[in-house]
């Protein structure tokens, strides 16, 4: 029995200023929210997590063509570690199976080990690596490129 409620909706223009909180708490190279904007235009995928009516956290995903890419994945810093981005990331890859998406990618940077477990035990898989691909200071980042097929996927 969870001591708190959580509920996964879809997210709009009005939590925007919300979610930018997060992305600047929670990462170093953040989005711009004109970034978030571009992707609530094109209709892609984008979910919030409310725990207790406040908002702690938000993916984004775009699908095409029986692909999806999962964008971005985010929890509050205060909040991570509880199990929210794994929910969260079961919910984003419930809509892929909805929407018959063969397979789900996306990119991390290599120094991420939270996301990668979290990505592993997920069912994804590397599939490789491109080098430099994020800025990082003075010297670029690694990204590692996981893929999830969701054929015959329980998720
Ligand atoms: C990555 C992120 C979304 C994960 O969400 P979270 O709510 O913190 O993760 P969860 O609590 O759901 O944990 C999921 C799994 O990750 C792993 N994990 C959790 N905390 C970890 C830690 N401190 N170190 C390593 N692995 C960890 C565990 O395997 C965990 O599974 P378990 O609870 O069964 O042990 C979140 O940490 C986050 O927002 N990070 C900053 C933004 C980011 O890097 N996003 C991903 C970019 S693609």
């Amino acid at each position: 029995m969870q001591s708190s409620m959580s509920c996964i909706r879809a997210m709009t223009a009005q939590d925007l200023s919300t979610v930018m909180e997060i992305e600047t708490a929670a990462y170093v190279h953040s989005w711009s929210e004109g970034n978030f904007r571009d992707c609530l235009s094109a209709g892609y995928e984008l979910v919030i997590c409310d725990l207790e009516q406040q908002t702690i956290g938000y993916g984004v995903m775009s699908m095409a063509a029986g692909e999806a890419h999962l964008l971005n994945l985010c929890i509050h810093p205060q909040k991570q570690g509880r199990g929210y981005g794994r929910r969260l990331l079961n919910h984003l890859m419930q809509i892929a199976d909805q929407k018959n998406v063969s397979t789900v990618y996306l990119e991390v940077r290599a120094s991420n080990t939270r996301a990668c477990t979290l990505y592993h035990m997920a069912g994804f898989n590397e599939i490789g690596f491109r080098t430099g691909y994020y800025p990082s200071g003075s010297v670029r980042e690694d990204a590692v490129v996981f893929a999830r097929s969701m054929l015959n996927s329980n998720s």
